[in-house]
């Protein structure tokens, strides 16, 4: 028997578009951190009486359990944990100079960053979140410990050195040719890590602290290396405001990050609230994605993201958790977030925007992976793939989920009802196993 052949037996829920919730009983099998092989219950019954599955670790669930894609943060600021829950008090740019640059500026201390990063890395794997796109800190060496805590937890990521050459009053900036040979720096250093699940990705903060010498720099240097770019967009009002001012070629937001050649289909854009039409035709038609992240859109009181109509004019779409703009380090919370939002654009009278929980599932994994443009590898279950997957445990001890009798409802009936409550109600106590890449690195015991 052997550790790196698993196969589980049970039932398993993935979403393999906004529409389409695949639900079913049998066995999947797991070769060497991939997806080999995937079968109804009779299947495995005919085929376990040949001995295929020998040399297989069966992990066996029973009614009550079943096994989900992975979660896929696609923003969060690792160097912002410290902050988490404090300081909501403030619209962006004062948040960002008040509590966030401050913060932000200790990550040249490495051993600080270690220590927090471990617990970031830690805390993410543990409530499910098997892919995450981080914001690390101005510092070469700082966010090189993101990269070294996320190889060591076996988590798979892209990490973002933060690039910033705009003066601001925690002098929390560097000069443009120190910062463009930083990142190449740390590009290199990444891939000399030679670790499959973790990438760099280009991160120039937004259009507020980067100026076109710099974000050129740095389309270049993600032109060279084909490496991911990642930015935030149209967050604020005044944000807005300001950029228009300090770009006044600029016709719109968009056009200064296009006019820097940022906008492509390797370019993921967090929040993105207040985009015009022209702007969504623009991205739409660039192929860049939206991470979209409603718990900091509604705590920094940013505003509502009209994420239906995005869909509708296919933008790519993944949530983030964008802590500590966000309140929450939890994808579960995000797409609750994502729901509640959506029916308040609803209830304010865009027709047929709310977002079902059905639909927040999908954006939660495979649409993540589409955003991080990792869609070939996880984001659902089909064979191929890498198996990055939640054991869910509805009713964990302890839980936040009673058990009640359910009627004797068919398997895949009595599955959507389980996972529709998990997505409801559950936490990390119901996350009872986390898988990346074939690795167990979350286990609790179950019954
Ligand atoms: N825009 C630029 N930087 C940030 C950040 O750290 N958090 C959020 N929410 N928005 C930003
Ligand atoms: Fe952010």
């Amino acid at each position: 028997m052997s550790e790196n052949n698993l196969l589980f037996v049970g039932t398993f829920a993935s979403a393999k578009s906004l529409n389409d919730l695949s639900i079913f009983g049998g066995y999947l099998a797991v070769e060497n951190g991939k997806i080999t092989r995937i079968g109804s219950a009779k299947d495995y019954e005919a085929e376990q009486k040949t001995g295929a599955f020998a040399n297989f670790k069966i992990i066996q669930l029973n009614e009550d359990q079943f096994v989900i894609p992975g979660f896929v943060d696609c923003h969060t600021h690792a160097p912002q944990f410290p902050n988490i829950g404090l300081g909501l008090d403030r619209p962006l740019l004062e948040w960002l100079a008040k509590y966030t640059f401050p913060l932000e500026s200790r990550y040249g201390d490495t051993n600080f960053a270690a220590k927090v990063y471990d617990t970031v890395v830690k805390r993410l794997l543990n409530n499910g979140t098997t892919t995450t796109c981080y914001f690390g800190s101005l510092h070469l060496n700082g966010t090189l410990e993101l990269a070294k805590s996320v190889a060591k937890h076996h988590q798979r990521a892209l990490v973002g050195k933060v690039s910033m050459n705009l003066k601001n009053e925690a002098g929390y900036y560097n000069e443009t040719a120190k910062e463009l040979a930083e990142v190449e720096t740390f590009i290199k250093n990444v891939l000399d890590m030679k670790n499959d699940l973790v990438q760099p990705v280009i991160t120039p903060r937004f259009a507020v602290s980067c100026d076109k010498e710099l974000m050129s720099g740095l389309a270049d240097i993600s032109d060279a290396y084909n490496c991911l770019i990642q930015s935030h967009i149209s967050e604020n009002q005044s944000e807005v405001e300001y950029v228009l001012q300090i770009f006044p070629q600029c016709k719109n937001y968009a056009d200064i990050y296009d006019n820097s050649r940022i906008l492509n289909n390797r370019c993921i854009m967090a929040h993105a609230i207040h985009l015009s039409d022209e702007e969504i035709k623009t991205l739409a038609e660039k192929g860049v994605s939206v991470a979209h992240c409603p718990a900091s859109n509604t705590r920094l009181k940013s505003g509502l993201c009209p994420v239906r109509k995005y869909i509708n004019n296919k933008l790519i779409v993944g949530l983030g958790t964008d802590v500590s703009g966000g309140d929450g380090s939890s994808i579960l919370e995000a797409m609750r977030r994502t729901m509640d939002v959506s029916m308040h654009l609803e209830l304010q009278g865009h027709e047929k925007a709310s977002l079902s929980w059905t639909e927040a599932f999908y954006l939660a994994t495979l649409g993540g992976a589409k955003a991080l443009r990792l869609e070939e590898k996880i984001g659902s279950f089909e064979v191929g793939k890498e198996f990055d997957a939640l054991v869910i445990d509805t009713y964990a001890q302890d839980g936040p989920i009673d058990k009640y009798e359910h009627s004797s409802a068919a398997i895949e009936d009595r599955a959507t009802s389980l996972l529709e409550k998990f997505i409801y109600l559950g936490d990390d106590r119901n996350i009872a196993q986390v898988y990346v890449n074939g690795r167990k690195v979350k286990n609790i015991t179950m019954k």
